[in-house]
């Protein structure tokens, strides 16, 4: 699952899914382009990378405009000759964007607008100029984040769904237009994953919603997200293309009364 001599791209790289990503391929011999709109934790992570032996450098990069994506992938093949692995993580989720991603009836239009240009609009542009640049070295590998959001209807966030449901589209359409250029691309899609900030943004009572949706009993760190992603980055990867592959602890793998079925045939026991 080496990694030596790629150069890589992730967004979204300045905490969470993104930065152990980062880390994770920098151990494993990438040069990694920590691309983050949050010019300071970028530098944080690859100064970290960096102290460790691997080889990192900020980038700033706001998803939602063109212009940064296309001159982060250029900036990076100006430098280093070549790109080889781009990890399209970022997902444009402020708090408020997010508390206002209700349901179809009462979100404001401009919100929906919003999600669509940020999250899935910034993923095609990833796309775009990744393939762009890959197809002058004779491939690569591209990595999407999508979520189980993406898979399966949630109560409420429709345009966060949508906008994941649309990269998992996107995912296959770029494999299959892009495959006989020596490009792969796939996407992860994670259930809720403990970062940091979860416990802070998210009720108690949620989360224990999630963790019995589970089949694991437990919830991915960001470091079961990175594996997965560094292993399609991979030439190890390379039979695999067009695919979603769930990291999710087998969430989206069961019928909905799973959780109330458990208790339900175990009783206590299952609690
Ligand atoms: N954490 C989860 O439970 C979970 C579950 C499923 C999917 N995801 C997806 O994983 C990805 C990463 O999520 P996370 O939980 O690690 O988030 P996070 O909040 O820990 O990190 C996100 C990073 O993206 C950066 N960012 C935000 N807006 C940006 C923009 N417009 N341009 C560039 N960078 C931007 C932030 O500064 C931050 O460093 C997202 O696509 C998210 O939708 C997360």
């Amino acid at each position: 699952m080496g990694l030596e001599g790629k150069i890589a791209i992730v967004t979204g790289a300045g905490s969470g899914i993104g930065r152990a990503t980062a880390q994770l391929m920098a151990q494993r011999g990438a040069t990694v382009g920590v691309a983050d709109i949050n010019e300071v934790a970028a530098e944080e992570v690859a100064t970290a990378i960096t102290a460790a032996g691997g080889k990192a450098e900020a980038i700033h990069l706001d998803i939602c405009l063109e212009d940064d994506i296309r001159q982060a992938v250029e900036g990076m093949v100006a430098r280093h000759g070549r790109l080889d692995i781009m990890h399209n993580n970022a997902a444009y989720a402020p708090p408020d964007v997010l508390a206002a991603d209700t349901e179809i009836l009462s979100i404001p239009t401009e919100v929906w607008d919003r999600v669509m240009q940020g999250t899935l609009r910034g993923t095609m542009l990833g796309c775009r100029y990744a393939v762009l640049a890959m197809r002058a070295n004779g491939g690569g590998s591209i990595v999407n984040t999508s979520s189980m959001y993406g898979v399966s209807a949630f109560y409420r966030m429709p345009a966060y769904g949508v906008s994941k449901a649309g990269i998992n589209l996107l995912t296959e359409h770029v494999a299959t237009a892009h495959g006989r250029e020596g490009i792969r691309c796939n996407a992860v899609a994670p259930s809720m994953i403990q970062t940091p900030m979860l416990a802070a943004a998210i009720p108690k009572e949620f989360i224990d919603m999630n963790v019995d949706a589970t089949l694991t009993g437990f919830l991915g760190e960001p470091e079961d997200v990175a594996m997965t992603v560094a292993w399609l980055a991979s030439d190890e990867a390379r039979y695999i293309t067009g695919q979603v592959i769930r990291v999710d602890g087998g969430s989206t793998a069961h019928l909905a009364t799973y959780a109330d079925a458990r208790r339900f045939f175990d009783g206590a026991a299952a609690a």
